[in-house]
């Protein structure tokens, strides 16, 4: 009896087991009601053609733990010939199933990497045309199940285009130890440690899994700002061993390479792509990586942009820079995936050049190559002409490419777009990239088209998503994060499907299939990107981030005056770039015709790119009938107040979520509250400052419930002027005096005696761990540390300012009026923990 209570404890556990979020949407949590299904489900696997380490024989494997997870029914898989049992699932290839004396009649035509599964009275057959699809089929059949979906049905899918990718940004090692991820958000690298790859690579494997079951085939493993030492003969070995992790699931490997590799690592005194021995070095290292990956995919180069190395230091175009590793990689049937993201950042000169544009650069570079480049070359292709701005036009360069495959470049990680601490939901902003039809000589030619190969019979074409995961268990850093990823991979398989319905599945796997617990992701996505939108730079005028420094917190001025042309051309009176041909920069003049037309006239373009387009007075009249700087107001207003809405939207989950994750989300959501206000009054504030327009509702610049940290009565505390001004409120905030001895700042509340939400903004540098405890006369009503940097993956700073700007709130606090409030601030190392202001704010006011 004893045994069987400690069995069943054990039991209880393991179902208990962590919801960390490492397993994210391939959980096989138990379906509801899926104990009165099972019967439905055969309980043998027959596995053809299956290799151990190969995709079929994880398919099958995949089968056994996905149907014992998600139904509680313990198949077996069937080995070899004959002897089919009757009710099965059958796996495997066409080729196999059809040499195993399967019917193929009715079996459709099927495309490299498509499978077909037919369910019929529970027999089920999943096959793909080659193996990873068979393994591909075998994921979608588990998505059915786990969606509680067992009917009868037949499904036939074919990838939309053959470059289903990923990019990681992944540095073989920081400054120390650390393999770091540029702009990830989720840890360090999952692959590199301390220069090399690491020994353990479990997590690889476990990537790889999560990337096979939204179709994607190919993982570019090491950042494209790439170091030459990824080829060192150790180096390469290790990238072997990844290969043989990523097999299983039929993900191919890629590399990052950098130009000057021959020069830097081979000890040539000469990287030109035309040098013999040059040609022969690149030959050399492909032979080499081939004999150790027989199936590696190909390379990813980064050349002559951000000052990496390329073909035009030795005045070689970028076609014989791409085709340099072309000629290398066509024997073994690898491709070169060769960025689209050239500009020179030094020659950009907004101060002498109104014609000047960075948004120019890849089609300048590109054009006249077209016909140049070998055809196992796929230009890759960010989204828009920047990088990665909250709203971009479609890049014009997919209009100028029809005899080369082009792929899209999706950025998952969320470099621009609030980096994991802020939840956005990225799938609907890539749709508009995939349905836009970008008029082609008159034609129809939507972005998916183009790139799927349709569009100008291109036989190679697809996707790269930057996604940048890293060894945190939640992957991105954040669990609503993972939404991305999943439609990430999803478009890429089927750029059609509807962004909710992505989304939904998703929930359903990943958290619940509560229909409210639905209902409030749903909410929260859908309104993520609008909102992120709306307060961190609308009408076209890009994400009004720190350029300079992490490219996440607000600091509208740094856009301009520095050659990195990001520009917003922003004056007393004024703001937009124009890229008009009558006046600009001529970039309209990039677009087809009639996509021109629309964007070179103020009265067509829309409104969300006005600013992008069009250089006009901030009193200039939008669709709307608002002013441009009315909208600004308005929207940064408008999307901190969405902001808010999702943290009491998450808490109605509470108790329909596991506890672990429930907290992860919740913190992160009242985290991007607080910083959703960071951001709406600095960039309120700066272009107020910068038109002297007032809000028409009286808004910016006016916080009645605000008590300024400055104005407070301060012992072991000083004023400190805080730059950029609009940081801070009223420009100042208050540190301590010295780094050792800690500061007091109080005052008497004027206030009337009841019930208000207690809000005190403050700043968190990576400096230190700052303490602060709140105090109403004696007692204490809260106290927190400074210690974000720890909790949050977003890129960490040193500065008081818009990056490290943070709210902290104590809620139903009661308040008598002419009470003392007391904030007690301990400097921790550098950190003098700094204070902005305070707000007692009755409920319902945000202020
Ligand atoms: C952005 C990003 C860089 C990255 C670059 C690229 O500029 O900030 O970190 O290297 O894009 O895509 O190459």
């Amino acid at each position: 009896m004893r045994s069987l209570l400690l069995f069943l404890l054990v039991a209880y556990l393991g179902l208990a087991a962590a919801e960390d979020g490492l397993a994210a949407w391939l959980r096989y949590a138990p379906v509801p009601n899926g104990k009165h299904l099972r019967e439905n489900i055969p309980s043998v696997i027959v596995s053809l053609n299956a290799t151990e380490g190969l995709p079929v024989y994880t398919a099958a494997q995949e089968l056994v733990d996905g149907i014992d997870g998600l139904y509680g029914k313990k198949v077996k898989i069937h080995k070899g010939k004959g002897n089919k049992p009757k009710k099965s699932i059958v796996v495997g290839t066409v080729d196999a199933y059809t040499e195993n004396d399967g019917n193929v009649k009715g079996i459709p035509e099927l495309s490299a990497d498509g499978y077909y599964i037919k369910i019929t009275k529970g027999n089920v057959l999943i096959l793909g045309q080659n193996e990873r699809g068979a393994l591909y089929g075998t994921f979608q059949y588990l998505e059915r199940l786990a969606i509680g979906e067992i009917s009868d049905t037949a499904i036939t899918s074919n990838p939309d285009a053959p470059i289903r990718w990923v990019n990681q940004w992944d540095n073989l090692r920081d400054g120390g130890t650390h393999g770091s991820v540029e702009r990830g958000y989720g840890g360090d690298s999952i692959f590199f440690w301390d220069g090399v790859v690491r020994e353990d690579l479990n997590r690889a494997a476990q990537y790889a899994r999560l990337l096979a079951s939204i179709g994607i085939n190919a993982v570019v493993v090491n950042n494209v700002n790439a170091n030459e030492t990824i080829l060192t003969e150790q180096n390469m070995d290790g990238l072997a061993r990844i290969a043989d992790e990523f097999r299983p699931y039929g993900v191919q490997l890629g590399l990052s390479l950098n130009f000057a590799s021959p020069q830097l690592l081979g000890g040539l005194d000469t990287f030109d792509p035309l040098d013999e021995s040059v040609i022969d070095w690149w030959q050399g290292i492909t032979n080499d990586l081939y004999q150790r990956i027989p199936d590696m995919a190909g390379y990813l180069v980064k050349a002559n942009s951000e000052g990496q190395a390329g073909p035009l230091t030795y005045n070689r175009t970028l076609a014989d820079g791409a085709n340099l590793f072309a000629h290398a990689l066509k024997p073994h049937g690898g491709i070169i995936m060769f960025r689209a993201f050239v500009y020179d950042h030094r020659t950009l000169d907004q101060d002498v050049d109104w014609k000047a544009d960075r948004a120019n650069a890849a089609v300048e570079f590109f054009d006249g190559l077209d016909s140049d480049f070998e055809d196992n070359v796929v230009i890759q292709i960010k989204n828009g002409p920047i990088d990665f701005q909250v709203r971009e036009p479609v890049s014009p360069l997919f209009a100028h490419l029809s005899q080369t495959g082009s792929a899209v470049e999706l950025q998952v990680t969320q470099e621009y777009l609030g980096q994991q601490a802020h939840v956005v939901y990225l799938a609907p902003m890539w749709k508009e990239v995939l349905d836009f039809d970008l008029r082609v000589g008159g034609e129809d030619s939507v972005v998916s088209d183009i790139v799927s190969g349709r569009r100008f019979n291109n036989e190679l074409g697809g996707y790269a998503g930057v996604v940048n995961v890293g060894h945190n268990t939640t992957w991105l850093g954040s669990h609503l994060a993972m939404s991305n990823l999943f439609a990430y991979g999803k478009l890429a398989w089927d750029p059609s499907v509807d962004t909710t319905e992505i989304l939904q599945t998703w929930t359903k796997l990943t958290f619940s299939h509560d229909k409210k617990v639905i209902d409030v992701i749903t909410k929260i996505s859908e309104k993520s990107w609008p909102a992120y939108e709306d307060y961190s730079g609308n009408l076209g005028i890009q994400t009004l981030t720190d350029i300079l420094l992490g490219h996440y917190g607000p600091n509208p001025g740094s856009q301009d005056g520095n050659p990195w042309g990001q520009w917003t051309r922003a004056d007393a009176d004024t703001i937009g770039m124009d890229r008009t041909v009558w006046n600009g920069t001529g970039n309209t003049g990039q677009y087809p015709e009639e996509v021109y037309q629309v964007y070179e006239n103020i009265e067509t373009t829309p409104d969300n790119l006005l600013l992008w387009f069009h250089h006009v007075p901030y009193t200039q009249v939008l669709k709307s009938g608002k002013t441009v700087i009315q909208h600004f107001y308005d929207a940064h207003y408008r999307g901190s107040a969405t902001a808010q809405t999702f943290v009491s939207l998450w808490e109605s989950l509470k108790g329909r979520i596991d506890k672990e994750r429930y907290e992860h989300v919740l913190f992160r959501l009242v985290y991007q509250a607080g910083h959703s206000l960071v951001w709406r009054d600095s960039v309120n504030n700066f272009y107020f400052n910068k038109s002297s327009i007032p809000d028409e509702a009286g808004r910016v610049g006016n916080h009645p419930y605000r008590i300024e940290a400055e104005d407070l009565e301060l012992d072991g505390y000083e004023p400190y002027l805080v730059s950029p001004f609009e940081a801070a409120s009223g420009s100042y905030c208050i540190v301590t005096a010295d780094n050792s001895t800690e500061g007091t700042a109080s005052t008497k509340l004027d206030v009337k005696t009841g019930v208000y939400n207690v809000a005190v903004n403050y700043f968190d540098q990576a400096l230190g761990n700052s303490t602060w405890t709140l105090f109403l006369d004696d007692r204490k009503i809260g106290e927190w540390k400074g210690d974000l940097e720890y909790i949050l993956g977003r890129a960490p700073s040193p500065y008081i300012d818009g990056q490290t700007a943070a709210r902290v709130t104590f809620k139903n606090v009661r308040v008598k009026s002419g009470s003392t409030l007391r904030i007690v601030g301990v400097p921790d190392g550098k950190e003098p923990a700094p204070l902005d202001y305070i707000s007692i704010l009755p409920e319902g006011i945000i202020d």
